[in-house]
């Protein structure tokens, strides 16, 4: 099968570079959270994986939560329109939360999530974004921890995804159409 999916292009971040890079996260987690219980949210279906590694190298005691969006647009551009497609199980009320995001790419999603979290009224909330890309500077947005910082190409692997496919390889390559 070809065409559609496109294929696997050139590699941007190695599988050791990745886990390395997410192990250095997990250790500025653990300090920066010493003595609080952490609420992990995930935003599905992209951060999966960065999450399931990211948690279990986390020393801190942590719950974990997630939400699913989706974001109307063109299968490679986000429109900022977001669409909560499953909600929280629990309330963050008073909670320390941290949203774990795949990649930002121009923000939008993150900006509405930002805010509908915040209005819950949790004690804190940080985010953490395995990818940025240089789309996300125009809104500013408070990232306080961030895997790596790619050009502005479509991605996939480690999660993400285009249109469906590439998800479960263990690096992030560049999208070949
Ligand atoms: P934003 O709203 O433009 O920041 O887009 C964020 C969402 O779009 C991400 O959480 C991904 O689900 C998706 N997305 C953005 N860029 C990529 C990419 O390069 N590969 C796969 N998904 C992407
Ligand atoms: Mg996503």
């Amino acid at each position: 099968m070809s065409g559609d999916y496109g294929s696997i292009g050139r590699t941007l971040v190695s599988e050791e570079e990745l886990q390395a890079r997410i192990t250095e996260i997990a250790a500025e987690v653990s300090a920066d959270y010493e003595g609080r219980e952490l609420l992990v949210i995930g935003v599905l279906k992209g951060a999966i994986f960065f999450i399931a590694d990211l948690v279990r190298r986390i020393s801190v005691p942590c719950e974990l939560d997630f939400m699913a969006v989706s974001s109307y647009g063109s299968a490679t551009h986000s429109s900022g329109v977001v669409r909560i497609l499953k909600d929280l199980d629990i309330p963050i009320a008073g909670r320390h939360v941290l949203l774990v995001e795949d990649v930002i790419d121009s923000g939008l999603t993150l900006s509405y999530l930002l805010k509908n979290l915040a209005s819950r009224k949790p004690a804190s909330l940080e985010i953490c974004s395995l990818l940025t890309k240089p789309g996300h500077k125009r809104l500013k947005m408070p990232t306080r921890y961030i895997g790596f910082d790619l050009p502005d190409v479509f991605v996939i692997g480690y999660g993400l995804d285009h249109a469906e496919r590439y998800r479960e390889l263990p690096y992030i390559a560049e999208l070949e159409l």
